[in-house]
This record gives structure tokens, C-alpha cells and sequence, in this order.
């Protein structure tokens, strides 16, 4: 059975037989039996600074923005949990700190426990997450985002079985390119133009409310399935106006949505994209799509690209160590610096993704769910002086028998 098909359960779970278990620690395996190849002069480290645009960043190991479902009033403000949760990964050494996916509107929200940024509670709460990031020695982004189709559910581990939640509990009716729905939610009602123009807006405000926190970057997500994504995909956007049809009318509102960001958002200051670059599905988004955008994203005002994949509609995902580094590298030669995501788990497989140039920058997700400090235990593995990356008490974490 594949994720999203009716009856299935909504994340993939996973068993012990499976080729592809992410739980087994494959790629330590695979390490223990490869040499590891010498590091040439020159070649750039995951502990290296990366400039974008006037930020920078002080190294090349970012947190993925990761939804965390601590909204408990439905209000969209964040709050010590985020705090103590973003907090934790600053201190333990990683460069740049992505926020989670993060509601330009309330209709926009994964769920109503998601965070938001449509009024001035939010920011302020915000701003207090973003200034000890940066007491930490950490950049801090934000990934803005509408849900479109996949919004109003219930997260994972809430214990429902339905995955839309309703009206009564706090749920909202969905919007989306088409009236098509994600398999198990609740259909959506197919987005009017003048409503994609609010959405643009949004964004817009939002962004402005995003520099006003102090956020030195913004990411759009524009993947797994969410609203801009749904727009990118012949398979989710059946529209017959100037939103849908041809690849042009399908990228119409990804690339409004840039130039609105743009306008309100400081030019010295980067943006970021994260894209889903395949849905894995044939007559789907594909990455000759994805390296076709690319430089209409630089066109307007885009800086980098985090490439992911998936989550639109449900697919078999080729599950394993480092499964999206060769996305990354395919996108990478289309002219804007990327960052690879999905199962880099180790040290020495991360500085090997910067090595073979596949990508500048590398993702740590759920191992750094498993380990805060990621960055510090990897200058301890691969021998590198951890004081650039952490306060000298940590330090002392980074270095063997002192
Ligand atoms: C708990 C959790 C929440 C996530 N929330 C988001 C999100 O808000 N936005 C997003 O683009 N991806 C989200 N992701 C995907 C991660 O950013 C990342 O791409 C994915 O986990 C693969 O990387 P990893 O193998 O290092 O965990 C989430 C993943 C997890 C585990």
C-alpha cells in the first residue's frame, strides 16, 4: 500500500523487513565497509561559511524547517516550546535554523495547532525565537506557506484516524488549484482568482512581518504538496485560466508570489525556495521541470534552492541513505546554489555531499530530532575545531578528552 491512498495510513510506516527502513542505520553500515576518500585542498567543508546575498551564514549544516505542532491555542503565536526547541539546535552548532512551515493566513496552516504569521502577536513572538538564535551565533529563516489542499488535518501522533479535521474542531474548508482531494482529507474548493491575489498578499505581509521579527531569510515552501506546489502539478492543477494549463500558467503564481516577496523584502537579505523537484509519478512534476524553473526563480529574486521531493500524491519513494542528493545535484546545474535533504544522517556522508559537489549546503532533519547538537558530534567525528560553531562551554562537547 502507498502513502495517501484511501485506507492507508497518512505517513508511511515503517517495518523492519523493508529494504528502505530509515531506521536502519544503512548508511553506517555502508560507511564502515567504504574508504573514506582523502579531502583535497581546497574543497569546501560543511563547517565553511556560505554568503547569500549580505547574510552570512556561518556554516553549511542547516536545520530543515520541521513542523511541531505546539500551538495549543489555535492562535498561531509560537512558544517556549519553539523557543527552547530552535534554541537547542542554534546552541548545538548549526548554521542556519529553519523555521517551520508557517501560515501566511489561518486557512494556510498544515493544522490548527501550526504557527502563523498574519498578525503582530505572532511576529513579536517571533522576534524573541530569532534573537537568542542569533545570541547563538545562528542564522534564523522562516518557511512561509499555505497548506492549500493538505491544510486543516490533524498531525500525526494526535491519535484521530480521519485526517481532516472538522469544522466543529477548529478545521477550515480547503483551498486548492482544483477541486481535487488528497487522498483521506476532505475535498477543497477550487481557489478564484481573486483569491489567489489575497494569497500573494499574504505572502507579501507576511514577509514584511517576517524582516520586522529580525528572520534573515525567508523560504517559500513550494513543495510536498502545499498550495504553491499543487499549482506547479499537471496532476493537482486542472485550472482552465491563467493559473493552469501550460507550464507558464502553472508557474504564474509560484512566480507572483516571488515578486511580492521581493518587493517587501530587503534586498540584502536572501530567499530561499524549497521545492519538491520529482513527485515520483510519471506525467507528474518532473525535474526537467524543476531545472526548467530554476532560472525563472533567479529571474525573480530567488537565491537558493532546498530540493526535496514527493508529497503531492501518493508515490513509491526510493527510500534510503542520501535518497535526494542526486536531485540536489541535478538541480544545482541549473545555476543557483541548492542544499540536499532526506536520510544524511552521518558526518563523514554529509562533507561527502559538499565533496562530490552534488550540493553547497546539507540538511540534518530528524537526526537532529535525535541529536540537538548534530553539528558539534560532527566536528567531533571529522576533527574540526568546534569554537566556530558554538559557545567555548560546548566546545569542551566537540574535542576528545578535554
Ligand atoms: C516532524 C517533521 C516535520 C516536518 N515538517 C516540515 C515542514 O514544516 N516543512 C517542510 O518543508 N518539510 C517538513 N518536514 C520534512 C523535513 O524538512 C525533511 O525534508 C525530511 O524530514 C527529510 O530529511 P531528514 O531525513 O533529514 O529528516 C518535516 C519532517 C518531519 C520529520
Amino acid at each position: 500500500m502507498t502513502i495517501g491512498q484511501p485506507g492507508a495510513p497518512r505517513h508511511k510506516s515503517l517495518s523492519a523487513s523493508e529494504p528502505t527502513n530509515i531506521y536502519q542505520d544503512s548508511w553506517r553500515h555502508k560507511t564502515q565497509q567504504m574508504p573514506v576518500r582523502p579531502r583535497l585542498k581546497g574543497m569546501t567543508s560543511i563547517f565553511d561559511p556560505i554568503v547569500l546575498r549580505g547574510l552570512t551564514i556561518r556554516n553549511r549544516i542547516w536545520l530543515p524547517p520541521m513542523c511541531m505542532y505546539q500551538v495549543p491555542l489555535h492562535d498561531g503565536v509560537p512558544t517556549d516550546w519553539h523557543l527552547v526547541h530552535y534554541g537547542a539546535r542554534a546552541a548545538g552548532g548549526f548554521g542556519l535554523v529553519i523555521a517551520e512551515a508557517t501560515g501566511v493566513v489561518p486557512e494556510g496552516r498544515i493544522t490548527p495547532n501550526c504557527c502563523g504569521l498574519w498578525d503582530d502577536a505572532q511576529r513579536d513572538a517571533w522576534a524573541r525565537i530569532v534573537d537568542f538564535v542569533h545570541q547563538r551565533g545562528a542564522a534564523m529563516a522562516v518557511q512561509l506557506s499555505h497548506s492549500g489542499r493538505k491544510g486543516s488535518g490533524w498531525w500525526d501522533f494526535s491519535g484521530h484516524t480521519e485526517a481532516s479535521v472538522s469544522l466543529d474542531d477548529g478545521g477550515w474548508q480547503t483551498i486548492a488549484p482544483s477541486p481535487i482531494a488528497f487522498p483521506g482529507y476532505e475535498p477543497p474548493r477550487e481557489a478564484t482568482a481573486d483569491e489567489l491575489k489575497a494569497i500573494v498578499a499574504a505572502f507579501a505581509n507576511a514577509a514584511h512581518r517576517a524582516d520586522q521579527a529580525g528572520f534573515d531569510t525567508i523560504q517559500l515552501h513550494s513543495a510536498h504538496g502545499y498550495l504553491l506546489f499543487e499549482f506547479l502539478s499537471p496532476l493537482t492543477n486542472h485550472r482552465t485560466d491563467e493559473y493552469g494549463g501550460d507550464f507558464a500558467g502553472r508557474t504564474k503564481l509560484l512566480l507572483e508570489v516571488c515578486d511580492a516577496v521581493r518587493s517587501v523584502w530587503p534586498s540584502d537579505k536572501p530567499l530561499i525556495i524549497r521545492l519538491s523537484a520529482t513527485e515520483w509519478v510519471d506525467g507528474g512534476w518532473s525535474p526537467d521541470d524543476t531545472v526548467r524553473l530554476v532560472p525563472l526563480l533567479l529571474a525573480h529574486g530567488v537565491d537558493f534552492v532546498d530540493v526535496s521531493s514527493g508529497g503531492n500524491v501518493p508515490a513509491s519513494i526510493p527510500l534510503g541513505p542520501g535518497y535526494q542528493v542526486p536531485l540536489a545535484a541535478t538541480v544545482r546545474q541549473a545555476g543557483l546554489p541548492v542544499s540536499a535533504v532526506g536520510l544524511i544522517t552521518e558526518p563523514h556522508q554529509a562533507q561527502q555531499v559538499l565533496d562530490d559537489g552534488s550540493a553547497d549546503v546539507v540538511e540534518i532533519g530528524r537526526a537532529a530530532l535525535r541529536q540537538p547538537s548534530w553539528p558539534l558530534w560532527a566536528a567531533h567525528e571529522l576533527g574540526v575545531d568546534p569554537s566556530s560553531i558554538t559557545q567555548p562551554s560546548y566546545g569542551r562537547g566537540g574535542y576528545p578528552n578535554r
